[in-house]
């Protein structure tokens, strides 16, 4: 994108994100917060936020941008690239395929339909918890402490931390998750114990963050891996291009064609109603907004990226 272009860009959101913002706000009725876990049926029901920051981060925010959140699902694309800065490609897709699988995200039917018996993807709930035990480290908290630093380097954020509230409440309801990593251990997909490797997949989802947090992260996966603003590679580019491919396929679960159509940007979904996405080369985008259709993603949240990819022609195709 030439100079020109990006000044346009960015005047138009700055006069108009405010008013896209509460257009969307209406969808928020058309979704539930999610209540399986606890702690996040807490969530007001009625927000939307979003930040987006260009390569030297500059942003623009609308909404809630003060409302705090964990990534819950979000968290998965980024251990999956810790796991692959761990282990290589090689080791990783011994453990998890490369493939949609068109069911809800916390499914177990394919593991046991389709064989080898591996989670198809590294984002549905069982790749996420295979990807997990991948992390080095002797133990949990070794394996948490390095998750949260590296999730500090790429927000560059030292104060990121774990909401307790919400780990505890997930590990003490998970009994869809613990079945899946039980699972998952029959099949030898685990090398690590089944309760450690919980312990370090809800940490990793109660991360909490804001939509700048979420802006900044996307914003390294923006420029492939290397922190415009620090001039940083922080990631190698092929470890990027394989999440994003993830993003882009699996990232919104069995919505991610509908989005692909309607948005056509890689992005990925939490449970708590956040999504990360991007302007490849240019923005870095982080939202929030609880109210969940039933595949789990923002009601209020894809309305309003199908509006700015409209808006500003930013579907890849
Ligand atoms: O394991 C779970 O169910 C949650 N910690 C994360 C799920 C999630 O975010 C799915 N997203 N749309």
């Amino acid at each position: 994108m030439n100079l020109d272009e990006h000044t346009t860009t960015w005047k138009q959101l700055n006069d108009h994100l405010s008013e896209w913002v509460r257009a969307s706000k209406v969808h928020t009725e058309d979704g539930h917060v999610a209540s399986y876990i606890p702690e996040l049926a807490n969530a007001p029901a009625d927000i939307l936020g979003i930040c987006i920051m260009d390569a030297e981060g500059n942003t623009v925010a609308a909404g809630d941008t003060d409302y705090h959140f964990t990534l819950q699902s979000i968290s998965k694309v980024f251990t999956l690239i810790l796991a692959l800065m761990d282990n290589g490609e090689e080791m990783v897709f011994s453990k998890v395929g490369m493939e949609p699988t068109g069911d809800d995200f916390n499914s177990m039917l394919k593991l046991e339909l389709v064989e080898p018996g591996i989670p198809f993807n590294p984002l549905i709930n069982a790749g996420a918890i295979a990807i997990s035990s991948l992390i080095a480290g002797n133990t949990p908290d070794e394996q948490t402490q390095r998750i949260l630093q590296f999730f500090r380097e790429l927000a560059d954020n030292p104060a990121l931390d774990i909401n307790q509230d919400v780990f505890k409440s997930e590990s003490d309801t998970a009994h869809r998750n613990r079945s899946l990593a039980y699972f998952l251990k029959h099949n030898g997909v685990l090398d690590r114990e089944v309760d450690d490797v919980l312990q370090v997949y809800f940490n990793h989802c109660s991360i909490q963050v804001n939509c700048t947090d979420l802006a900044r992260m996307a914003l390294v996966l923006a420029h492939n891996g290397v922190d415009p603003i620090r001039n940083q590679r922080l990631i190698p580019r092929r470890f990027v291009q394989i999440a994003k491919t993830f993003m882009f396929t699996c990232g919104m679960y069995n919505a991610s064609g509908e989005f692909a159509m309607n948005v056509g940007l890689p992005a990925k979904s939490g449970v708590s109603g956040s999504i990360l996405t991007m302007v490849p080369g240019r923005y870095g985008i982080g939202l929030v907004s609880p109210a969940l259709n039933r595949k789990g993603n923002s009601t209020a949240g894809v309305h309003l990226l199908g509006k700015l990819s409209q808006e500003f022609d930013w579907s890849l195709f």
